[in-house]
């Protein structure tokens, strides 16, 4: 890294620290590589369910009745929730008028994807009843649903107030005993509100846009029971999590003129009524403060997800958040952890009030009237009179309505994040609690992605562990929602093209104890013979190790298969010895008769992810080959290997037909042509790989910008054709995804997006990236899962010291080695298939 950028990327860091976004740890640290990779082809044990329609994205799951409730476009389904696909679904045809479609069409919407009736509301109402809405069109609707008969009633209530127009608009929605509190816009021309309806005192926010919602995006709400069991009588909080524009400071560092968005936690009273004659049906508890996760740049709030172990007290949010805008060509996540004492440390702290002539919002230090304004009514105002927000003196009202926004932030607990991860999009969450084996409880977090797949982590102390990366949805879309059923130890993803339940642990897939432990998944522990799930057995005898995954088995027994096998090939071929790892944390170790082969030192033998390659091989190069996983101190031999070199070729019939080839016996004859044809579709099978290669290398050239030539440390890598691309989203296709079995030049800085935002680093304006990708490239657990699963094939060419980096010589280089490669890999098949048969 030259100096420069090097300069200017410490240089942000500081003055994000000195902004109070400091942390102990880098980036890289932060990081996490999800253990193993489960793409959508070797999924197994999971139901799906779609109808004649799309959007699948409001879920409503009633666990003790057994039923999943889904809010799609035009209709709603009951499931039932232990097999989701097992036919016996309901349905309720619930499509927008064409009269009201017209109108959509009309008001210029678009009518493949907006003019619908998309439910975006669906939870119980009573004992009997369900309560949805749907954009209708953008006429919203709602109605109470019979949940027994499971019909549409005839009677129909103005969604205006309680639902949104348009299917985009960040919505949330809950009925907390009987009252429906929604926050939105709701219509083209009103401002974003919290309202509550469906209640004696309906409510809304205050509608200056200045003070107490600006522009506001909500993500979620969450109800938190803070009356139970309070010594000071405090009442039940609704918290709403939302980005909105902010007015007290600007977060980016560079340009100033840009209006940030940063993320908000609010919250409103149960209790709460409206004032009497000020603040008269608005709330009087309105109270906001700031959501800060990581470093500035990590300003959109995507998910929430909160956890309660069994009382408030113990609350716990989990947020999602990923890059602000301005970073378009990347994709990156924060997941942080806040305690809900920390949200109510900020609700208790100074107020911030809104300066006029300065036109920003500061630090207030004045006086704050009695009893303190936003609070809840507790027994220490009922002992002063203050029954209720309507006796609150206008003095506190006042106050309330112009001091929403509290002083200090909410920062995450630890002060950083749980996770950075790049190359993803989080856009949903959703958390479950696991008594684990060593008597603690452990959080389980599911992380859907922008793209399709889920996340299964686990919270160890203050770090996470991706047990796995889960691709539930063939087709790239974003995970719309989560959630989790005990009963039915199952997790239901919704998404546009249908509803998957996914299992919450597969543990039976964890063949030996080492792998089961390697695992770290608190719902998994080993029984001396399979790997299991824990609550389904008596904990005795089991082994489990979710604090640092390496202790507890004898040793690495259990059912795995193991490869064996004999390669035979002429002097001077190169041969692959494939060993495919099952955990991308694994490192490949490989013994040549007992003792370790290097890769580096040895010029001809190249340690790849997924084999071992052995170039220009020399009859000394025969052996026995063992290849080993290591993760965690812990070694699993995966593979054997004889390798013999012959010195020359065997006579073989494989040889070219000689000139008296007429005088042999037509036998001879056959294998001769077959051999000739074989050597012909090789040859032009080469041919037309080396050809694409080329071409793909053309379009690729004058795309790469590097800094500077850069001394060492360049890996090289071909993709067999048949390795799956899940590297699907935008900016990564655009950087990295070629067509299929095209040539990858990964240079010591990819994959991230650093290659070509070099010259705007020179330039040090905005749209600068932020720092931390470049320091997550440097290993194998930084490519992005494409690469890090791969089939026998491919291979890898690690530290290709001597080639100097410009580019285009370097690519015909390669070219040229390449070819060279795999011409005589053509030789070596035909060898191998000789072996084959004579064994
Ligand atoms: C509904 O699904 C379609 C198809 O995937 C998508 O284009 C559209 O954005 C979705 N609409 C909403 C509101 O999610
Ligand atoms: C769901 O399916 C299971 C198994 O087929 C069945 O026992 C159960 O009664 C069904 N539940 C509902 C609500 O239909
Ligand atoms: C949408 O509108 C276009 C033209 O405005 C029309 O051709 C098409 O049939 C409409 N599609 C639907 C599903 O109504
Ligand atoms: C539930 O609500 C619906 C709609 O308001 C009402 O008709 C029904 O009587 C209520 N049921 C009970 C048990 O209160
Ligand atoms: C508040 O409630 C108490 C007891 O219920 C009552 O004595 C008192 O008069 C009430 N105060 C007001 C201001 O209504
Ligand atoms: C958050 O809560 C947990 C347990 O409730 C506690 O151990 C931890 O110290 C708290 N962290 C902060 C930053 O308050
Ligand atoms: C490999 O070769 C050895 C002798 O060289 C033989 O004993 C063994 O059975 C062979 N194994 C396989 C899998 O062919
Ligand atoms: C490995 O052992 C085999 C047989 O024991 C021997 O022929 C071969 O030369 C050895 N290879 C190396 C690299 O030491």
């Amino acid at each position: 890294m030259s100096a420069g950028p090097a300069h200017l990327l410490t240089t942000l860091f500081m003055a994000a620290a000195a902004m109070g976004y400091s942390s102990r740890r880098s980036a890289t640290d932060l990081d996490a590589t999800p253990r193993t990779t489960v793409t959508f082809d070797e999924l197994s044990g999971v139901r799906r369910f779609k109808a004649h329609t799309l959007n699948y994205s409001t879920l409503l799951l009633e666990d003790d009745r057994g039923i999943l409730y889904v809010g799609a476009r035009g209709a709603i389904f009951a499931l039932n929730s232990s097999d989701v696909a097992d036919g016996s679904h309901h349905t309720i045809h619930w499509e927008a008028s064409p009269e009201k479609r017209m109108d959509c069409l009309q008001k210029g919407k678009n009518n493949k994807t907006e003019c619908f009736n998309h439910v975006r509301f669906l939870q119980r109402l009573n004992s009997t009843h369900l309560y949805a809405c749907g954009t209708y069109a953008f006429h919203p609707l709602c109605a109470a649903i019979d949940a027994n008969r499971f019909m549409l009633p005839s009677h129909f209530e103005e969604g205006k107030e309680k639902c949104p127009y348009d299917p985009a608009r960040g919505y949330t929605g809950l009925i907390v005993d009987g009252g429906l509190y929604t926050a939105t816009r709701y219509e083209f021309r009103s401002l974003p509100d919290i309202r509550r309806n469906l209640h004696q005192r309906p409510l809304k926010t205050e509608e200056s846009p200045l003070h107490w919602l600006n522009d506001a995006e909500f993500v979620t709400s969450v109800l938190v029971r803070e009356s139970k069991d309070s010594p000071v009588g405090d009442d039940d909080k609704i918290y709403y999590f939302f980005m909105e524009r902010a007015g007290e400071e600007t977060t980016s560092f560079f340009d100033k003129s840009q209006v940030a968005r940063v993320a908000r936690v609010a919250r409103v009273c149960k209790s709460d009524v409206g004032g009497k004659k000020i603040l008269q049906r608005k709330w009087t508890s309105f109270m906001k403060a700031r959501l800060v996760c990581y470093i500035p740049y990590y300003e959109v709030l995507r998910s929430v997800c909160s956890l309660d172990g069994g009382g408030w007290a113990s609350t716990v949010f989990y947020a999602a958040f990923t890059l602000s805008a301005q970073w378009r060509t990347m994709e990156a996540s924060a997941v942080c952890r806040y305690n809900i004492s920390a949200v109510q440390r900020a609700f208790e702290g100074p107020y911030m009030e809104y300066q006029d002539w300065a036109r920003k919002w500061s630090r207030y230090d004045g006086a704050v009237p009695e009893p303190r304004p936003g609070s809840c009514i507790t027994d220490h105002s009922r002992r002063k009179g203050y029954n209720s927000s309507q006796d609150l003196p206008n003095s506190v009202l006042d106050f309330v309505k112009l001091h929403p926004l509290m002083f200090e932030e909410v920062k995450p607990a630890g002060g950083e994040p749980l996770l950075v991860k790049k190359n993803v999009a989080y856009s949903q969450l959703a958390v479950d609690r696991v008594q684990a084996l060593d008597g603690r409880s452990y959080d389980v977090l599911f992380m859907g992605t922008g793209d399709g797949w889920i996340h299964k982590a686990v919270v160890v102390n203050s770090g996470i562990h991706i047990v796995e990366e889960v691709q539930v949805f063939r087709d790239l879309q974003p995970v719309e929602s989560l959630v989790i059923s005990h009963n039915q130890r199952s997790l239901y993803v919704g998404a546009a093209s249908g509803i998957v339940q996914v299992p919450l642990a597969s543990c039976t897939k964890y063949a030996s104890c080492y792998d089961c432990i390697l695992a770290r998944d608190p719902y998994c522990a080993w029984d001396g013979r399979a790997c299991c799930t824990i609550a389904t057995t008596d904990s005795t005898g089991l082994v489990q190790d979710i604090q640092s995954g390496n202790k507890g088995c004898r040793s690495s027994s259990g059912r795995g298969s193991l490869l064996w096998k004999n390669r035979t090939v002429l002097q001077g071929d190169d041969v692959l010895l494939p060993c495919d790892q099952r955990s991308n944390l694994a490192r490949a170790v490989w013994l040549l008769n007992g003792s370790e082969v290097l890769g580096t030192g040895q010029d001809r033998l190249r340690v790849g992810v997924d084999g071992l390659l052995v170039t220009d091989t020399l009859p000394q190069h025969s052996g026995e080959y063992r290849c080993y996983g290591e993760e965690q101190g812990l070694r699993t031999l995966l593979a054997t290997y004889s390798l013999t070199v012959l010195p020359e070729l065997p006579r073989s019939p494989t040889a070219a037909p000689s000139p008296h080839a007429a005088s042999q016996t037509t036998n001879d004859m056959k294998v001769a042509y077959i051999s000739a044809i074989i050597t012909l579709v090789v040859l032009c099978t080469v041919l037309s790989i080396v050809l694409l290669y080329v071409s793909c290398l053309e379009k690729r050239k004058g795309k790469y910008v590097l800094a500077e030539p850069r001394p060492a440390s360049v890996e090289l890598q071909t993709v067999s054709a048949n390795c799956l691309r899940k590297g699907h989203r935008e900016e990564e296709e655009e950087e990295l995804t070629y067509p299929d079995g095209c040539l990858r030049i990964i240079p010591g800085e990819a994959p991230t997006a650093a290659t070509s935002p070099v010259k705007e680093l020179a330039v040090a304006v905005p749209p600068l990236p932020p720092p931390l990708p470049a320091e997550l490239t440097n290993g194998v657990g930084a490519l992005p899962n494409v690469l890090r699963k791969m089939n026998g094939n491919s291979y890898m060419l690690l530290q290709q010291q001597e080639e100097p980096l410009a580019s285009p010589l370097y690519n015909a280089s390669f070219t040229e080695e390449l070819s060279k490669i795999l011409e005589k890999r053509k030789h070596t098949q035909l060898v191998e298939k000789l072996d084959e048969s004579s064994v």
